[in-house]
């Protein structure tokens, strides 16, 4: 084809490109390796020496003035496609924003949050200890040797090591006062691994809130006084309690603490077991076979300890009638909190 023809229509064709990819498209069959201007300059060698400078000149001017053809377009189409992209992704900064999904604290969080709160407010420090235990501190320091059928009480976890998984939070009463002198008082939330069949009220994995007070003159009295403030603060109201005689090994006297079931109002439901009465902690005075075991002498110090069961003061805080709940992950039953 004649050159200047050739010239034409490229041109004619490069000004009707509608985008990028056209112009690609146009490129290639101009001026690309096998290119129609491309192959014209190629085919110059063939020609007879005065013919090849003449059309070698107007071919490369073609070439020249293609390639900024091409660019200019290039440069447009790329200008024309910012714009329509601005026009169709532009943001309305008036839009109301999406609130993100933002969680919340578990409750067994927030009632252990709760709990350390109100126990400060009484003068008691928060203290912590391991879940993984030695058989001294769990068992034999307070006051539960080896073949004590006492050590039934608490179904537990062995590890391979000779430790076990902690079955109770008391442990940390001793590990406490072999490190701090008294008066003290102290609280311990943690949690605690019992080897035990589940059922709505029995978890094997479950949480306590250790409470150790001694001094010169502690009495039940003040216990009972402690907590039944305890009692008031965290539900928000008076709540009936009942102290029943009760053994452990390390307390003596020793009582259970139940308080009247707020998931029925005392009438009798699942959660505790149709007597209207749920028992929520163990306590009793510190026995001097415990003062023994971290060198302190019995005849000085008195004190009383407890240990509530931080599931069930969610159980009834909240009206939850399965302890299992807590555990199993279920979005429906934690968004209520
Ligand atoms: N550790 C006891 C339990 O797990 C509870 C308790 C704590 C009892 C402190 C008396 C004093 O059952």
């Amino acid at each position: 084809m004649d050159i200047f023809r050739l010239k034409k229509t490229a041109s004619g064709e490069i000004k009707r490109a509608q985008d990028l990819k056209a112009l690609n498209t146009l490129y290639k069959k101009y001026l690309g390796k096998k290119g129609e201007v491309t192959q014209v300059l190629r085919s110059l060698k063939n020609l007879p020496a005065k013919k090849r400078q003449l059309l070698g000149k107007k071919a490369n001017e073609v070439k020249n003035s293609l390639t900024i053809l091409f660019d200019k377009k290039a440069r447009q189409l790329k200008q024309k496609a910012v714009k329509e992209m601005e026009e169709k992704e532009w943001i309305d900064v008036t839009a109301p924003g999406k609130k993100p999904i933002v969680g919340h604290l578990h409750p067994l969080t927030q009632v252990k949050r709760k709990t350390e709160e109100i126990f400060q407010q009484m003068g008691f420090s928060v203290v912590e200890g391991p879940e993984i235990e030695t058989e001294w501190y769990n068992f034999d320091a307070l006051n539960i040797p080896k073949e004590h059928p006492a050590r039934d009480m608490w179904d537990t976890f062995y590890l391979k090591n000779g430790r076990l998984l902690r079955t109770h939070t008391s442990p940390v009463q001793i590990r406490y006062m072999e490190k701090n002198q008294p008066p003290l008082r102290i609280i311990v939330p943690g949690r605690i691994f019992r080897h035990e069949a589940t059922d709505a009220s029995h978890e094997i994995n479950f949480y306590q809130v250790e409470g150790l007070m001694v001094d010169k003159n502690v009495s039940a009295s003040n216990f009972k006084a402690i907590i039944e403030e305890f009692f008031k603060r965290f539900f928000g109201k008076p709540v009936q309690i009942r102290l029943r005689p009760s053994f452990f090994p390390f307390t003596e006297p020793s009582f259970e603490i139940d308080i009247s079931c707020l998931v029925c109002g005392g009438k009798g439901c699942s959660t505790c077991s149709r007597t209207g009465w749920v028992e929520i902690m163990g306590a009793g005075m510190v026995h001097p076979a415990v003062f023994k075991a971290v060198g302190l002498n019995p005849k000085n110090w008195q004190g009383f300890a407890f240990g509530i069961g931080m599931d069930r003061l969610a159980m009834m805080k909240y009206k939850i009638n399965d302890i299992r709940l807590f555990y199993n992950g279920d979005l429906r039953f934690l968004q209520q909190f």
